[in-house]
C-alpha cells in the first residue's frame, strides 16, 4: 500500500540521517590447555536509535575449528543454538527462506579462515549480546603451534579485549606474538612461566585506527600467537583425566632418515605465466635444500611424460647444479595426463628401494587430468595399486581450477595429505613451506600401541618428520590407569626403536582446565578422521561412518559438515505469540509480538503466529 511505502521511505530517510548504533564491547577470549583452543567471541552492539535496526554479526574463525555454541542475548532473554542434523536444520531453514528470512551462514574465505555471518533486527534503543564459541587441536608444524585469532568489528569499539591464555603441562619452550596486530607493540602485554602463557591485546580507541591495514573502520587484522611445548624425546606427552588420554608425540633427538624423492610437476598449458615461474622457483629453493645421502628425480608432464632422468640420483653437488638448470627450462605446454605422470613417479620409486630410507612422492598440478586415463576412479585405483602402501603421497592443488577433492582422496588413500597452493605472489614460499615440513623424516612405520586402551583415534602412521607430530586420543578402559600402558614403535636408520615409559603421568584434578577437556580433545579428532575415512568409502560402509560422525557431532555439539545449528526461540516463549498486542498491524505482528526483538533471526509464521526457527549456522564444502 502506499501508506507502508511512505512508512518505508520514511524509515530509510531515518536511517540515512542518524545511523546511530555501536558496538559497545568486543572481547575475544582463547584458552588453550593441551593445544586444544576454546574461544569464546563475545560483542555487545546498543541500538540507540528511535527505530529498530539490523545488526550484524560477522567474524572469522580458523577453518580447522568446529564452532560449538551460538548464542545471542536481547532483552533479558536468551537465545541457544541446538546442533541438529542437516535434514532437520534444512527443513527449517526451508521454512525461513518461505517466509523472505535470512539466515546466518558459515562461509569459506581466505586460506586458513572461514567467514561467520548473521544478523538480527534490534528494536529501538534495546542492546544485542552475540556470543559464538568455536574450538579447535592446535597442529603442530614447522616446530611450533599457531592460534590465529581475527578481529575485524568494523569500527573502533571502546571496551575492546583479546585474552589469551595458555596452559601446557609440558611447559611452554617459546611464545612469540605475530601478524598484523602486534604492530601495535603498545597493547601487548605478554606473560610466560614455565606451564603458563597469557597474551593481553587491548587497543584503545586511537590504536584501533592506526595499525596496519586497520583506518577509520578500526581494527582489521590478524593476531596470531605462535609458541611450541617442550619436547622430552621419549614417549612424549600424555595426559589423561576423566577416563580419557591424550598423547602428544614428537621426538626430535633423532638421526634423520636419507629420503628419496620424486617431484612430479604439472606443466600444462594451464600453468603459463607467474604459476610456472613460482614453481621453478620453489623447486630450486627445494633442490638446494636436499642433502647429499638423499635421492631425488623430478618428472614433468602434460599429455606426455619427461624425465629429468630415468633413474633417482644421490643429491650430490654436480647432481644438484644440473637439476636446478633443467628446472629452469621447464615451460608450460599441452594437456594433463595426471595417470601416466603419478605411476611414472610410483615406478621410480619402486625401482629404488634402499634400505633405511623412507620414499615420497609429491605430486603437484593446476586442473584435472585432460589426457591419457581420465576417469579419477580409474586413476585412483591405479595409483593405489603402484604405491601399494610403500610411500606416502602428497598432492599439491595449484590455483582454484584444481578438483581439490579428487587430490584429497588420492593423498589419502596413499597415506599423505592435499594442500591448496594458493595463487599469489607468495606461492612459491607456500610449496617451499610445504616441502619443509616432510624435509626431515625421522621414523616411518610408526605404531601407536595402547594396552588399557580403546576407542583409539588413528594409531599407525607410515612416515614422522622433525618439526611435526603424533596425536592419539582415546578411552583408558574401565577408567583403569594400572593397567594402561602406551608405547611407540617405529623404525629408524636400520633399525627398530621403541618408545616406553613407566612414570606415570595423570593430572592432578586441578590441572584439568576445562572439564571434559580431554573427552572433547578424542571427539574433535575423531570426528575429524571419521569425515576423511568417509571421503574414501561407498556403500553401507560410508554410511555407517558418516551415522557415528554425525552421532559424535551431535553428542558434541560440533557443527560439522554433517550437522548445521538453529537457534529458536524458547518454547515457553510460544504462548506470548497467542497473544497479539493491540494495535499492531498483520505485517508487524510478529516483531511486535516477541517485544524488543523484531525481524529475523527470529522467524514467526504469520498465518499460524507459531515461530518455526531461527539462525542457521551452515558449513557449506
Ligand atoms: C576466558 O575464559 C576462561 C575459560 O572459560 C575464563 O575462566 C575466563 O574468566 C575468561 N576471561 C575473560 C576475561 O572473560
Ligand atoms: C630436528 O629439529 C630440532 C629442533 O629444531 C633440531 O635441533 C634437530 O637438529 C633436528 N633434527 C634433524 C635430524 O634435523
Ligand atoms: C568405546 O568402546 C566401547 C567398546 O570397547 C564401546 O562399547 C563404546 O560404545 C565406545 N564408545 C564410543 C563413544 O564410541
Amino acid at each position: 500500500s502506499s501508506e507502508e511505502r511512505s512508512s518505508v521511505q520514511t524509515l530509510l530517510k531515518q536511517e540515512l540521517l542518524e545511523d546511530d548504533w555501536d558496538i559497545y564491547s568486543f572481547h575475544i577470549n582463547s584458552t588453550v590447555s593441551s593445544r586444544y583452543a576454546t574461544t569464546v567471541i563475545t560483542s555487545r552492539v546498543a541500538n540507540r536509535m528511535d527505530q529498530s535496526k539490523e545488526i550484524a554479526f560477522h567474524v572469522q574463525i580458523p577453518k580447522n575449528a568446529f564452532i560449538s555454541k551460538f548464542r545471542m542475548m536481547m532483552d533479558g532473554e536468551v537465545f541457544d543454538g541446538v546442533v541438529k542434523t542437516k535434514e532437520r536444520a534444512q527443513q527449517q531453514y526451508t521454512q525461513a527462506v518461505l517466509l523472505g528470512q535470512s539466515a546466518g551462514i558459515v562461509s569459506s574465505v581466505g586460506r586458513t579462515m572461514e567467514e561467520f555471518k548473521t544478523s538480527v533486527t534490534v528494536a529501538a534503543h534495546k542492546k544485542v549480546t552475540f556470543e559464538l564459541t568455536y574450538e579447535e587441536l592446535l597442529k603442530r608444524t614447522h616446530g611450533k603451534y599457531e592460534l590465529q585469532i581475527h578481529a575485524r568489528p568494523m569500527q573502533p569499539v571502546k571496551d575492546f579485549k583479546v585474552d589469551v591464555h595458555i596452559h601446557e603441562k609440558a611447559g611452554i619452550r617459546f611464545i612469540d606474538v605475530k601478524g598484523g596486530l602486534s604492530t601495535l607493540a603498545n597493547a601487548v602485554t605478554k606473560t610466560h612461566a614455565d606451564k603458563q602463557a597469557s597474551v593481553y591485546f587491548y587497543p584503545t580507541v586511537d590504536q584501533q585506527k592506526t595499525c596496519e591495514r586497520c583506518g577509520e573502520q578500526g581494527l582489521n587484522g590478524d593476531l596470531v600467537i605462535v609458541y611450541d611445548v617442550n619436547q622430552d624425546n621419549g614417549l612424549g606427552d600424555i595426559r589423561i583425566s576423566d577416563g580419557y588420554f591424550v598423547h602428544h608425540f614428537a621426538p626430535s633427538n633423532l638421526p634423520r632418515i636419507p629420503k628419496n624423492v620424486v617431484f612430479v610437476i604439472d606443466r600444462s598449458g594451464s600453468m603459463h605465466g607467474r604459476k610456472i615461474e613460482q614453481t621453478r622457483a620453489a623447486l630450486i629453493h627445494i633442490l638446494n635444500d636436499l642433502t647429499e645421502d638423499d635421492f631425488f628425480g623430478i618428472i614433468c608432464f602434460d599429455q606426455d611424460i619427461f624425465h629429468w632422468k630415468r633413474e633417482l640420483v644421490p643429491a650430490t653437488a654436480s647432481n644438484v647444479e644440473r637439476a636446478k638448470e633443467f628446472a629452469q627450462s621447464i615451460f608450460e605446454r599441452g594437456a594433463t595426463n595426471i595417470n601416466g605422470a603419478v605411476l611414472e613417479g610410483a615406478s621410480m620409486l619402486n625401482a629404488q628401494s634402499r634400505e633405511g630410507s623412507a620414499s615420497i612422492l609429491i605430486f603437484l598440478t593446476d586442473g584435472d587430468p585432460t589426457a591419457g586415463e581420465i576417469n579419477l576412479e580409474k586413476i585412483q585405483s591405479n595409483v593405489r595399486e603402484a604405491i601399494a602402501e610403500k610411500f606416502p603421497l602428497y598432492c599439491l592443488g595449484f590455483g582454484s581450477d584444481v578438483n581439490f577433492e579428487f587430490l584429497e582422496k588420492m593423498s589419502l588413500q596413499n597415506n599423505g595429505v592435499a594442500r591448496r597452493i594458493y595463487e599469489d605472489s607468495d606461492a612459491d614460499l607456500q610449496l617451499k613451506g610445504f616441502y619443509e615440513e616432510v624435509a626431515t623424516p625421522l621414523l616411518t612405520d610408526v605404531t601407536m600401541i595402547y594396552v588399557g586402551g580403546s576407542n583409539l583415534t588413528q594409531t599407525n602412521f607410515s612416515q614422522y618428520y622433525n618439526g611435526s607430530e603424533i596425536v592419539v586420543a582415546g578411552e583408558i578402559t574401565d577408567n583403569n590407569i594400572e593397567t594402561f600402558t602406551p608405547q611407540v614403535v617405529a623404525y629408524s636408520v636400520n633399525r627398530t626403536v621403541t618408545f616406553s615409559n613407566t612414570s606415570g603421568s595423570t593430572d592432578h584434578p586441578s590441572e584439568t582446565v576445562t572439564e571434559n577437556l580431554l573427552q572433547r580433545v578424542w571427539a574433535y579428532l575423531t570426528v575429524k578422521q571419521l569425515l576423511e575415512r568417509e571421503l574414501l568409502l561407498s556403500g553401507p560402509e560410508k554410511e555407517k561412518v558418516n551415522k557415528e560422525a554425525l552421532e559424535l557431532s551431535l553428542k558434541y555439539s560440533f557443527v560439522t559438515p554433517l550437522t548445521s545449528m538453529v537457534v529458536t526461540k524458547p518454547q515457553g516463549e510460544k504462548s506470548v505469540l497467542h497473544k497479539p498486542k493491540e494495535g499492531v498491524t498483520p505485517l508487524s505482528q510478529g516483531r511486535a509480538l516477541l517485544g524488543s526483538i523484531s525481524g529475523y533471526p527470529i522467524l514467526v509464521d504469520h498465518q499460524t503466529t507459531s515461530i518455526v526457527g531461527t539462525i542457521l549456522i551452515n558449513v557449506f564444502n
